[in-house]
């Protein structure tokens, strides 16, 4: 989960009493904060009413600093503060600050530090909150970093909601507009993923979830959703029964990173009723001109809320609207986007007194992923145009982890602040200087360079050959094992299981995401055929270090505890994968024993494993790849597949030049 970032480049200009905590996305806050922010709030509605007079905060200082308009936040932040008996100081036009005159953030943001215990900002860039998070020595909370997050603003949603329907779990929430820009969408899904509600995104075109957010969503979550066009939401909401939900990517993907799609809508079934529209405006200031969208934008009125499927739903808008919302609806009560607002006092009092808790309480910062270190100048640039390191080049650098593509063929790297993929199709090995079309296969050499700092990425060959790297060559590709010889393979594998394991329930398979995973399934349907015995299976994926172990069939609890581990891999390269795995088994309980069972065996390895199970043996040399294709899940007699494996020779990617030829 992303971590809280402690002020890395604090000055002592620190005077807040507050414990440096920022709220920079929603998912910096635990569900239980969440929680007691909410209980707050209560306390602090009921206190209103009565025109308590409130000192929770008496003596301390916020600082609201807009580098963007706002009406809402602003001003709900700020008297949530004169409420607590704190004091405000506010930049609301810093296009009138110091900013005007080229001061960088940093420096804005350590400045004010030195005036005020707390500081709210609102930025056009994305991931601007990030580094004033990291700047700033006192608590940072994000009021809108472009198109990025707005936290708070989901606080209010999620209070709101749950207020109206007394839960959010299993609640569906169908989110309408531009769901591309809007930020409080993308917050507001985090938070729906993490409380167990249903979302049916109903996007404009072109102005779907962003793909960052759904890999993330599916990553720390394990959450997918589907999308329905705005047509078949008109059908839906006009009672029609044809609606037809499109399953988005991450549906499909759900598949092998053994998503919870308890959920999740089954993209079959249209949902049996809607709880509440969350309907967002055109993020014009967002756009470049390229997107379209604005000609068919939802005109959401009275009909929607019509149909017996929809007539229990509420209407929700972070505000302000536009032409998307027809006034008509004002007067409904189920109109709710007026008390959203309403409770941008309430719940942002209980997130300042919640940090005032904070304070008292000690934290520990949670641990932020080690960035990729660039020796190769010049480092990679995020691909972001509106990513916050474009801005603020002067003393920001670059700053990427590992990302996840579903593409092999691209290396994609995760941008630490804006979150958006840099995806590369030329990876470089700053020792050797040579250069390589990025393939899956080189993954392990990928992890091991950024490991020792030897990773460079290229934008396109003539990048490559400028900085002076020399291209490797791929040999022909050879077919060496065919649909059949894949199969019997297989067989063999089970059958050496079933041979060697004299207690079959007492075994559980894991394979490796994806291919490993794949092959899991096909052995504990063939053990199953053979023994009636079908182990427990899981998938595990050793990119995703808090979250990497995850039962196939959802159905079940995956243990690791005394069992003994059947772990699947397709090939072993570098040994490393496996290692991995095997780490994150042990993490997750003491086995009885783990055995190795590998498709393909190619007689070395960097580590000292020895698979206990083998499909077909293939000595190779090291300048040999071994690639393994599986068709679809095997289990499904229906589905036609294209087994095989093919061989390759490559130029050891770690040798230097001279030695390579
Ligand atoms: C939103 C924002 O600024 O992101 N407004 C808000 O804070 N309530 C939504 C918007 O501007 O459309």
């Amino acid at each position: 989960m992303r971590s809280n970032a402690r002020a890395q480049h604090a000055s002592n200009t620190k005077v807040s009493r507050l414990a440096k905590f920022d709220v920079v996305s929603i998912e910096d806050l635990e569900t239980s904060d969440i929680e007691r922010v909410f209980a707050l709030a209560d306390d602090f509605y009921a206190r209103l009413e009565r025109g308590e007079q409130i000192t929770t905060a008496a003596g301390l200082i916020m600082a609201t600093l807009f580098y963007e308009p706002s009406t809402r936040t602003r001003l709900s932040f700020e008297s949530s503060m004169h409420r607590l008996g704190g004091a405000v100081i506010s930049s609301a036009d810093m296009q009138a600050s110091s900013a005007a005159k080229g001061e960088s953030l940093a420096d804005t943001v350590r400045v004010v530090a030195g005036y005020a215990d707390l500081i709210v900002l609102r930025h056009p860039h994305d991931g601007a909150a990030r580094v004033a998070a990291e700047y700033a020595p006192c608590p940072v909370l994000n009021a809108g970093d472009g198109s990025r997050e707005h936290p708070t603003q989901t606080l209010c949603d999620l209070y709101i909601l749950r207020k109206k329907k007394g839960h959010l779990k299993g609640l569906t929430v169908a989110l309408c507009g531009d769901l591309k820009f809007g930020r409080t969408v993308h917050s507001l899904i985090y938070a729906l993923a993490r409380f167990g509600a249903n979302i049916v995104a109903v996007p404009t075109s072109g102005m779907d979830v962003p793909d960052y957010v759904l890999e993330r969503l599916a990553a720390e979550r394990n959450y997918s959703f589907s999308t329905v066009t705005m047509d078949e939401l008109k059908s839906l909401a006009g009672g029609l029964d044809a609606l037809y939900l499109t399953p988005s990517a991450p549906h499909q993907m759900a598949l092998f990173t053994g998503a919870d799609a308890l959920q999740t809508i089954p993209a079959s079934e249209p949902p049996a009723s809607l709880d509440a529209f969350y309907v967002t405006r055109l993020q014009k200031e967002r756009m470049s001109g390229k997107e379209a969208g604005a000609a068919d934008y939802v005109r959401f009125d009275a009909r929607a809320l019509r149909t017996s499927r929809t007539s229990e739903a509420v209407v929700m808008h972070p505000l302000p609207r536009t032409n998307e919302l027809a006034y008509e609806l004002d007067t409904d009560p189920r109109a709710v986007y007026f008390e959203q607002a309403a409770a941008g006092v309430p719940v942002r009092m209980a997130l300042i007194a919640w940090l005032m808790e904070k304070a008292a309480a000690t934290t520990s910062p949670r641990a932020i992923a080690e960035p990729i270190r660039f020796k190769a100048e010049p480092p990679p640039r995020c691909s972001n145009l509106n990513c916050i390191t474009r801005f603020e080049v002067a003393y920001l650098a670059p700053r990427f982890t590992l990302g996840r593509s579903a593409d092999t063929t691209v290396l994609a790297l995760k941008c630490d602040y804006c979150e958006r993929d840099l995806k590369t199709e030329y990876v470089g090995h700053t020792r050797s200087h040579r250069y390589y079309r990025f393939d899956e296969n080189l993954q392990g050499y990928v992890r091991q360079w950024i490991e020792e700092g030897s990773l460079a990425v290229f934008d396109n060959v003539k990048q490559a050959e400028e900085g002076g790297y020399e291209p490797y060559k791929r040999g022909p590709q050879r077919e060496i094992m065919n649909e059949q010889e894949v199969v019997r393979a297989i067989e063999s594998l089970a059958d050496q299981v079933i041979a060697d394991v004299l207690d079959m329930p007492s075994v559980s398979i894991v394979g490796v995401v994806s291919r490993g995973a794949m092959l899991a399934l096909r052995l504990r349907e063939l053990i199953g055929s053979k023994t009636k015995v079908f182990p427990p299976c899981a998938a595990l994926d050793v990119y995703k270090p808090d979250d990497a172990l995850h039962p196939i069939d959802r159905t079940e609890t995956f243990v690791v505890e005394d069992r003994t581990i059947v772990l699947v891999d397709d090939v072993i390269n570098s040994g490393w994968t496996v290692q991995r795995a095997m780490a994150t088994i042990w993490q997750r309980g003491r086995p009885a024993a783990v055995k190795l069972a590998v498709l393909i065996d190619r007689g070395h390895r960097a580590v000292p494993i020895r698979p206990n199970y083998v499909g077909k043996n293939i000595p190779t040399s090291r300048t040999e790849r071994v690639q393994v294709r599986l068709g679809t899940a095997g289990s499904d007699p229906k589905v036609k597949t294209h087994d095989h494996v093919t061989i390759y020779s490559i130029v050891e990617p770690m040798k230097e030049p001279e030695a390579a030829h």
